[in-house]
């Protein structure tokens, strides 16, 4: 900028007195009428005048004029400069704000949600603030818990009759305790009173697909010890001629709180609906990354109790455990799970251990109170 700056002083403005004492026109004069004495009737006489020490040492006015465009310049550029590093401090400190906000979205034993805001506007500032943007840039199980949302609106009431112990769920107890074993463990105990910790996460979790099965959208993960049974039971189904797909498959802690405040929000803030349906962050088999919610071309894959009398939802009740999979929330037991009928929801436990559970003629939860010795 400088070097352009001296260029063009050196082209259009004096800088000794030789180049000033050429003769003027009267064109020339244009802007200069105070400091340039000659009349445009003596225009081709040499103008002595500006060849005084005093015209010799001073400014000549087009520079100053220059000079303060530069200094205008500068002082513009400084403003937007400084009004840029202003703004970028702001967004810094605001995104930093709301992603202690997501974080403490659900604060522990209290229930002290908001609910203020529709579900909609909810999940796209979630989105915009997910601390775990740079490791979970899909945030398709919020699009896949809205889209629950509008299946369940639309559902059609199951063809069995509500069990007769919808009223007396298990709700969550005053004291919440840690998870006894690693989240690692296929046995570990999650539940409402046991709680995976907050930054559990798998480390060898895969792509669904690898598994061969159809899945409803990308970026659906399970750990990598899931994947040959599930590939065996997704090879089963389709000899029957069954079409399988899955819905929903590994949540982080975050994503389940986001899912969690989505029913809070959906239920008109009830907590009460909410905990039947939806786990609370820390709670979920979900982010063991072994469960997954499975549906069928048969109900056009949505999610709902019907997908209990599709040849798929039939087929996975009889056949799921032989491949390690187990059922975690029957019907007519949810004073024992605190969750409502979830024929989708099935948790990996391994085949041997699916063999145990199957032959103890136990519910998941309760036999696996038994295994974690609570
Ligand atoms: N819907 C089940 C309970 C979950 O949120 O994990
Ligand atoms: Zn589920």
């Amino acid at each position: 900028m400088t070097q352009t700056r001296v260029d063009h002083r050196k082209n259009d403005a004096p800088t000794n007195v030789t180049d000033d004492v050429q003769p003027r026109t009267a064109d020339d004069r244009s802007g200069k009428v105070d400091e340039t004495p000659f009349t445009t009737a003596d225009n081709t006489q040499p103008n002595t005048l500006e060849i005084s020490p005093k015209t010799t040492n001073s400014i000549p006015p087009k520079r100053k004029t220059e000079e303060m465009f530069s200094l205008v310049r500068y002082f513009a550029f400084g403003m937007i400069g400084s009004l840029a590093i202003f703004a970028i401090i702001s967004v810094g400190i605001h995104l930093y704000k709301n992603s202690l906000d997501l974080e403490n979205t659900y604060p522990q034993n209290n229930h002290a949600f908001d609910i203020g805001t529709t579900a909609t506007e909810d999940f796209d500032t979630l989105i915009g603030q997910d601390p775990e943007a740079a490791t979970e840039p899909d945030y398709s199980d919020i699009y896949d818990a809205i889209d629950q949302s509008k299946q369940h609106n639309a559902q059609t009431p199951p063809a069995s009759p509500p069990p007769a112990s919808t009223d007396t769920y298990w709700g969550y107890p005053a004291t919440i305790l840690p998870c006894t074993r690693s989240g690692d463990d296929l046995l570990v105990l999650v539940n409402k009173s046991y709680q995976l910790p907050a930054d559990y996460y798998p480390t060898d979790l895969v792509a669904v697909t690898d598994s061969g099965l159809r899945v409803s959208r990308s970026g659906m993960y399970i750990r990598s010890i899931v994947i040959d049974d599930l590939a065996a039971l997704r090879a089963a189904v389709a000899t029957e001629g069954i079409d399988l797909t899955v819905l929903s498959a590994f949540r982080s802690y975050a994503v389940q709180s986001s899912t969690y405040t989505y029913w809070v929000n959906y239920n008109g803030g009830s907590i009460d609906a909410a905990d039947k349906i939806s786990a609370r962050p820390g709670h979920s088999q979900h982010q063991l990354g072994t469960t997954l919610d499975f549906s069928t071309n048969e109900i056009a894959d949505q999610l709902g109790q019907h997908f209990a009398n599709t040849r798929a939802g039939v087929w996975l009740a009889a056949h799921a455990w032989e491949y390690g999979f187990a059922l975690a929330y029957p019907q007519g037991w949810e004073a024992a799970t605190g969750y409502s009928f979830e024929p989708w929801h099935f948790r990996y436990i391994g085949r041997e251990n699916a063999a145990r559970w199957h032959a103890s003629g136990l519910i998941l939860e309760v036999w696996l109170r038994g295994e974690n010795g609570v």
